[in-house]
């Protein structure tokens, strides 16, 4: 069987910043209890006249340059995303048009948080078993248009941005070793966010809304279930993960798993104070952040849970 891996990222994040200052003006918070409950300060949010769609194309035109390869060469592209400009056609091929990725075959999946590494694990299982090379995993989201920012519990927490990723059989140089990819559908109504039939209706059902303190819990558990059973599968003891990198949903939650690992050795990953929750591109954020200070060799966990209730997790040796 093929080995695959990630060869290169690109990441891009609105210009637009929106503080805790900023949010104080226009619902009753402080910036005192955004950082003690989340450790967010501020977020990237896209303006009226911008798409995810400029986003993406600028994280996918920098993955590719740095993979040394055209988009041409790209053999497919699996976009996560559940904020996409249109519901149809899939983000992946406004993605591939701008960018001339002319021979891709392309979809789109909607694991909310979860779904940068469930698009990597689908990719690493398409570069095993078909006939192709160069598959690109991005990740763009929009959440900010989804939020009603009269509601003070839910419109701080998120921001808008875009990753892409390059993953390869084609000698790829951090070695994906194991994934998972996981859900309970029973708690399905924890996180949601409405769809066509609430925009028809009453639009209050179409913004954000979740079962914070369930999903806190739920966090928390997941990321420590992932750090024991992901490196299992593997063969290897989770005392040896370098780096965990985390949905950056909230500081205490990323906190609060850091403390139930015993490692010592195990390092957290953490830029959840300068983008707040950007759902399935957060992961992709903060890896691309980090890029350059893990080395060869280190075992980096990437974890991601929200909405499904659904999680999954990658773990690369770099
Ligand atoms: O990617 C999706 C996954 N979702 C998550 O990861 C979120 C997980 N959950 C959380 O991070 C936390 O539950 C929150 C940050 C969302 C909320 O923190 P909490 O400690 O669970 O606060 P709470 O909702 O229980 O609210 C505590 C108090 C309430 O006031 P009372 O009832 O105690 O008087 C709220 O009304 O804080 C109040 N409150 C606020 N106060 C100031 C809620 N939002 C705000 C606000 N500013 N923005």
């Amino acid at each position: 069987m093929k080995s695959v891996g990630i060869r290169s990222m690109g990441a891009a994040v609105p210009k637009k910043i929106l503080s805790n200052q900023d949010l104080e003006k226009m619902v009753d918070t402080s910036d005192e209890w955004i950082v003690t409950r989340t450790g967010i300060r501020e977020r990237r949010v896209l303006e009226s006249h911008e798409t995810i769609n400029d986003l993406l194309v600028q994280a996918a035109l920098t993955a590719c340059e740095k993979s040394n390869i055209s988009p041409g060469q790209l053999d497919f592209i699996i976009n996560s995303t559940l904020s996409p400009d249109r519901i149809s056609p899939a983000q992946a091929f406004e993605i591939g048009r701008e960018i001339k990725a002319e021979k891709i075959f392309g979809f789109d999946i909607n694991v909310a948080c979860s779904g940068f590494v469930y698009g990597l694990a689908i990719a690493e299982s398409l570069l095993k078993v078909r006939d192709v090379s160069y598959g690109l995993v991005t990740a763009g989201e929009q959440v900010t248009r989804m939020v009603d920012y009269t509601d003070r519990a839910n419109c701080i927490l998120f921001g808008d941005g875009a990753t892409a990723t390059v993953v390869t059989n084609d000698q790829p140089d951090h070695l994906i070793v194991a994934t998972e990819m996981g859900s309970d559908p029973t708690l399905s109504n924890e996180v949601v966010i409405g769809g066509i039939n609430d925009l028809l209706n009453d639009k209050s059902g179409y913004y954000f809304r979740q079962n914070g303190r369930s999903v806190f819990k739920f966090a928390v558990n997941k990321i420590k279930e992932m750090f024991e059973v992901v490196p299992r599968k593997a063969g290897i003891d989770s005392a040896k993960i370098r780096y965990v990198v985390p949905h950056q949903a909230n500081i205490r939650i990323i906190e609060a798993a850091a403390k139930e690992i015993t490692s010592n050795g195990t390092e957290f990953i953490v830029n959840v104070n300068k983008y707040g929750n950007t759902s399935s591109a957060s992961i992709g954020l903060a890896l691309n952040e980090a890029w350059n200070r893990f080395e060869k060799g280190d075992l980096v966990l990437l974890v991601g849970f929200g909405a499904g209730l659904s999680w999954g997790a990658t773990l690369i040796e770099w």
